[in-house]
């Protein structure tokens, strides 16, 4: 079945042919699992060159700086289509004609609400908890409260998770807000679209009903849609290397809410504002662009760099141009996004962000939206959480669904030989 061969020629060794296969797109791939064989492994910390499946869902060039879902734009995705449709091509492979989606979008609705039981757990934690971290507890609970689904080899269980997963994502992320405002919960609308309907959780009380803005609800839709999904991320290598031990869909969705928390991953959109908060001033850019470029110092850029972009982050012109909109509808003069501008500016001709290809990527503009919305800075990591499940659940059950091994990756031992424990 390989396309080509290649050779690997060790010194010392018989040469070891290896299979070469071809994408639809995208580099070759060269085929070692039998290098273990001929006792060698490869050795790729961080992944630099290491394909981890095959997938059929999302392709990236990081060259060109395109991002197709099931073959189409994101440019286009962000523009004609919405969330729970880009769920569904994420999920099915296909867009959904009419009646399809109808009838998908009503599912999706049924599931909207949360076990009763589940808003007691709130109560263990502390008001002033991170909402990631009451995330990674309350999205890992739901596997206690939701066992008729967790048969990972029953494809209907399976799109029963999927479904439950997107549908109470954001009926969870707006009940850990209330709680860490002492609100009361509010409970899910059907009648509101997807991201009206949590807009409305996490703004509305029992005694005050406000319409939701349509250019909030676009905008919020519009973030969703652009975070769906991302190929073989770190929180989406999670999740596959968590099911990949039969793990039920919620566990494993928690340990990519868990893998997406950290700054350099999802928890960037959340380090943006603060980074701008803490720079205060156009004048004061020169000395955190040097503070970056300083290998003493750990300060970095958030919102800059990508381990795949390396020209620009589609995402992030989508999300400058939605900045731009929703800024320019609301009236509002934000002295952030000049601060952002202007530090993109400055950075994208400093020759230590050009020669390493370091440009904004999503995470730079979406704070500036998010904060727009009305969304506190703490809950920004949530939204991407939430926005993401379509993807991390899409590509669990493509893992689950063909065959598949427990993902296992060996190492470079370089501690003590064996040795005897010394005689007392
Ligand atoms: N500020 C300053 N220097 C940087 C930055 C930055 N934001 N990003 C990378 N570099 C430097 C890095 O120090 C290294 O320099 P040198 O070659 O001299 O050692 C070089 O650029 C290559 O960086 P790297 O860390 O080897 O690249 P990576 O592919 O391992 O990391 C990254 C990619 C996104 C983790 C990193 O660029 C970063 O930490 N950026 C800031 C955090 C951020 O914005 N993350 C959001 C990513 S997009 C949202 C998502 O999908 O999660």
């Amino acid at each position: 079945m390989a396309d080509k061969k290649a050779q690997l020629i060790i010194e010392g060794a018989a040469p070891i042919d290896l299979p070469v296969y071809s994408g639809t797109m995208g580099p070759d791939v060269v085929d070692v699992r039998a290098l273990g064989s001929s006792g060698y492994f490869t050795f790729d910390p961080g992944f630099m060159a290491t394909s981890s499946c095959e997938s059929k869902i999302t392709y990236i060039d990081g060259d060109k700086g395109i991002l197709l879902h099931r073959g189409y734009p994101i440019e286009q995705l962000a523009e004609k289509s919405d969330f729970l449709e880009t769920c569904y091509l994420l999920l099915k492979g296909e867009l959904p004609d009419a009646e399809q989606k109808s009838k998908f979008v009503e599912t999706v609705q049924k599931h909207t609400m949360v076990h009763e039981q589940l808003k007691n757990f709130l109560n263990g934690f502390r008001r002033d908890a991170h909402p990631m971290a009451v995330m990674c507890g309350i999205v890992g609970a739901l596997s206690a409260f939701y066992h008729d689904s967790l048969d990972i080899n029953d494809a209907k269980h399976r799109e029963v998770s999927a479904i439950r997963l997107i549908a109470k994502m954001p009926t969870i992320a707006a009940m850990v807000y209330k709680y860490s405002k002492g609100e009361p919960v509010i409970y899910p609308r059907n009648d509101l679209s997807y991201s009206e309907n949590f807009l409305h959780m996490m703004f509305n009380t029992p005694c005050e009903e406000k319409k939701i803005s349509p250019v909030l609800a676009r905008a919020m839709d519009r973030i969703f849609v652009l975070h769906a999904d991302h190929e073989q991320n770190a929180s989406t290598s999670t999740v596959r290397l968590a099911g990949s031990s039969g793990a039920n869909p919620f566990a494993c969705i928690a340990a990519g809410i868990a893998a997406l928390w950290g700054p350099a991953h999802g928890g960037a959109n959340e380090a943006v504002l603060r980074m701008l908060d803490e720079i205060g001033d156009v004048s004061n850019i020169e000395k955190f662009i040097a503070k970056a470029k300083d290998k003493d110092d750990p300060f970095k850029l958030m919102g800059f760099g990508h381990r795949v972009y390396k020209n620009f982050d589609p995402r992030a012109k989508v999300m400058k141009q939605t900045c731009d909109e929703v800024l320019g509808e609301l009236g509002i003069n934000d002295p952030q996004l000049e601060l952002a501008m202007k530090l993109e500016e400055i950075a994208r001709n400093d020759p230590y962000f050009v020669e390493r290809n370091l440009y904004p990527n999503v995470d730079f503009y979406s704070g500036i939206i998010l904060k727009a919305i009305g969304i506190p800075t703490e809950m920004f990591t949530v939204i991407f959480a939430a926005g993401r499940t379509p993807g991390w659940i899409a590509h669990w059950n493509e893992m689950i669904s063909g065959p598949y091994k427990i993902g296992r990756p060996r190492q470079l031992y370089t501690g003590y030989p064996q040795r005897d424990y010394p005689s007392k």
